[in-house]
C-alpha cells in the first residue's frame, strides 16, 4: 500500500500533455499483432495495462519491442496465426486487456489461461463468454463466469450477429476481434453507441467494416473476417479519461489556468469535457487537428465557479470512466447534481459507484446513491476529511486520482490509502501534478 494525501493547492499553471489514451493503446499492440510486418506506435501509453497486454500478444508470439527513440514497434503474426501460450496470461488490473484478448484467443484453435489480479479476478467475463461461445470456443471459468478461465477455440469459427445486453465497447470489440478470423461477416449490434476505437482502427489496418444505424436507432457494424490486415503507424493522441483529472483540478483550485495538449476529441468519449461546460466551466477547445483518424484538441482551462446540472443517461457510455471526478466537481459545484444510467459503474475496477459515494460521504458531502444513479449535493461546505480518516481506492485508479483533485481544493487535506494503481493508467500522475503547483505527497517515498 502507497498511501497518498492532497492538500489544498492554488493557481495550477502550465501546460501539459497527458499519456496516450488507453484504449486505443490496446488495439494498436493487439491490430499490430495481427498484421503481416511490422507496426509503429507513437505515444503509446506505458502504463501496466498497456504493457499486461504487450506481455500477452508476446506470448502468442509477436514481436513488441520499444524502438528507443519513444516508439514502439509490433510484428505480427497474421490474422490466424497466433501460437499456443506457454504460461498463464495474467493481465494484471486490466479489464479491457483480458475481454479484447479474449476475443482473439477464443478464435483460435489453441488453449489459453487467463488471470488478474484481485480486482479482475471479481470482474464479469461473461458478457464475453456468452457470444464467443456462440462462435465456437469453449470455456471453463471461475464460478460466476470470472477469471481465471480457459478458453480453447474451434478449428473454424462461426461468424455471428450479436446483439449487445449492456453497453460495452469491450464486449463489441472481443466480438469483432475474434470475427477477424471467422470466415464471412460478423455483426454487432448495440443499442448505444459505445466508443469506437476499434471500428476506426480495423479500417485503418485494412479491414472491411460497415457501420450504419438500424430503424429502431440501433448502432450496426459488420465486419467482414479473414481479412490480411496491412501494418500501419499508429499516433495515439492524449487520453481524455486521463485529462479529466488535471482539468477537473484546475477548474476547482483558485487562479488556475492550465492547458492540457493534444486530448482526443473523439465524441464518444468526450462526453466530461461538455457536460463542465454545461456546468459553467471554462474550458476553450484550441488548435482543433486530426491526427491518426482521430480528432485532437488542446483544452485550455481556467478556474471556475461551477453549477449542478441533470446528466442524463445518454451521455453514460460517452463518458463512462468520468463519473468519479464528475461527482468529485459536482460536490464543489453550487447545487445538486443528478448522474442517471450508472449500472456499469459496479462492474469497473471496483464498485465504482459505491466506492464514490462512500467517499465524498467521508468527506462530508451529502450524496444519494441509487441502483444506476448518483445525486450530489453541492456547494453547502467544502469537502472536508475527518482526522485520521482515509478514503478507500478498492484498486482503483480513477477512485485515487478521483480524491486526490477532490483534496486540491478541500478544506484540509485528502488522504487516499494507495495510490499504486495510478500506474494502471496514468504513470507519472503525481509528478504531472506536481509539476503544476499541485500538493501531493506520498508517505511510502519510493511509491
Ligand atoms: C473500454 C471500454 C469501457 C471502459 C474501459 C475501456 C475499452 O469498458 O470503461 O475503461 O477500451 O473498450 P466497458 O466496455 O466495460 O464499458
Amino acid at each position: 500500500m502507497s498511501a497518498l494525501t492532497a492538500t489544498p493547492s492554488s493557481g495550477l499553471r502550465g501546460s501539459i500533455a497527458v499519456p496516450g489514451d488507453k484504449s486505443i493503446s490496446h488495439r494498436a499492440l493487439i491490430l499490430g499483432a495481427l498484421a503481416v510486418g511490422e507496426s509503429r506506435i507513437d505515444g503509446l501509453l506505458e502504463g501496466e495495462d498497456v504493457l499486461a497486454t504487450a506481455g500477452a500478444l508476446r506470448a502468442y508470439g509477436a514481436r513488441i519491442e520499444a524502438s528507443g527513440d519513444g516508439g514502439w514497434r509490433v510484428h505480427g503474426v497474421g490474422v490466424g496465426g497466433l501460437l499456443a501460450p506457454r504460461d498463464i496470461l495474467d493481465l494484471g488490473n486490466s479489464g479491457t486487456g483480458v475481454r479484447l484478448l479474449l476475443g482473439l484467443a477464443a478464435s483460435h484453435p489453441i488453449r489459453s489461461l487467463f488471470t488478474g489480479d484481485a480486482s479482475l479476478r471479481g470482474r464479469p467475463m461473461q458478457r464475453v463468454i456468452t457470444p464467443l461461445s456462440e462462435m465456437g470456443a469453449r470455456f471453463d471459468a471461475a464460478e460466476g463466469g470470472r477469471l481465471p478461465l480457459t478458453v480453447t477455440g474451434p478449428e473454424i469459427v462461426m461468424p455471428i450477429e450479436y446483439r449487445t445486453p449492456v453497453a460495452s465497447a469491450q464486449v463489441k470489440s472481443a466480438v469483432l476481434l475474434a470475427g477477424l478470423n471467422a470466415p464471412g461477416r460478423t455483426t454487432v449490434i448495440e443499442q448505444q453507441a459505445t466508443r469506437d476505437h476499434t471500428e476506426r482502427m480495423l479500417r485503418q489496418f485494412g479491414a472491411e467494416i460497415e457501420t450504419g444505424i438500424d430503424d429502431d436507432g440501433a448502432h450496426r457494424v459488420t465486419l467482414t473476417g479473414q481479412p490480411e490486415l496491412s501494418p500501419c503507424h499508429v499516433v495515439v493522441p492524449g487520453d481524455p479519461s486521463s485529462a479529466a483529472f488535471p482539468v477537473v483540478a484546475a477548474l476547482l483550485t483558485p487562479g488556475s489556468r492550465l492547458t492540457v495538449t493534444g486530448v482526443l476529441r473523439n465524441p464518444l468519449r468526450f462526453a466530461l469535457f461538455d457536460t463542465l461546460i454545461e456546468m459553467g466551466a471554462r474550458i476553450a477547445l484550441t488548435n482543433e487537428r486530426q491526427a491518426g483518424g482521430e480528432t485532437l484538441v488542446d483544452l485550455e482551462v481556467e478556474s471556475s465557479a461551477l453549477h449542478g446540472i441533470e446528466v442524463p443517461a445518454a451521455r453514460a457510455p460517452a463518458m463512462i470512466d468520468e463519473y468519479p471526478v464528475l461527482a468529485v466537481a459536482a460536490a464543489y459545484a453550487d447545487g445538486e447534481t443528478v448522474m442517471h444510467g450508472l449500472a456499469e459503474l459496479r462492474v469497473k475496477e471496483s464498485d465504482r459507484l459505491a466506492a464514490t459515494a462512500a467517499g465524498l460521504r467521508q468527506l462530508g458531502v451529502p450524496v444519494q446513491e441509487f441502483p444506476d444513479g448518483l445525486t450530489v449535493q453541492g456547494g453547502a461546505a467544502r469537502p472536508r476529511q475527518p482526522a485520521g480518516e482515509t478514503i478507500a481506492t478498492h484498486m482503483d485508479h480513477r477512485i485515487a486520482m478521483a480524491f486526490l483533485i477532490c483534496g486540491l481544493a478541500a478544506d484540509g487535506p485528502v488522504r487516499i490509502d494507495d495510490g499504486a494503481m495510478i500506474a494502471t493508467s496514468f504513470p507519472g500522475f503525481v509528478a504531472l501534478m506536481r509539476g503544476i503547483g499541485a500538493e501531493v505527497t506520498a508517505e511510502d517515498q519510493t511509491a
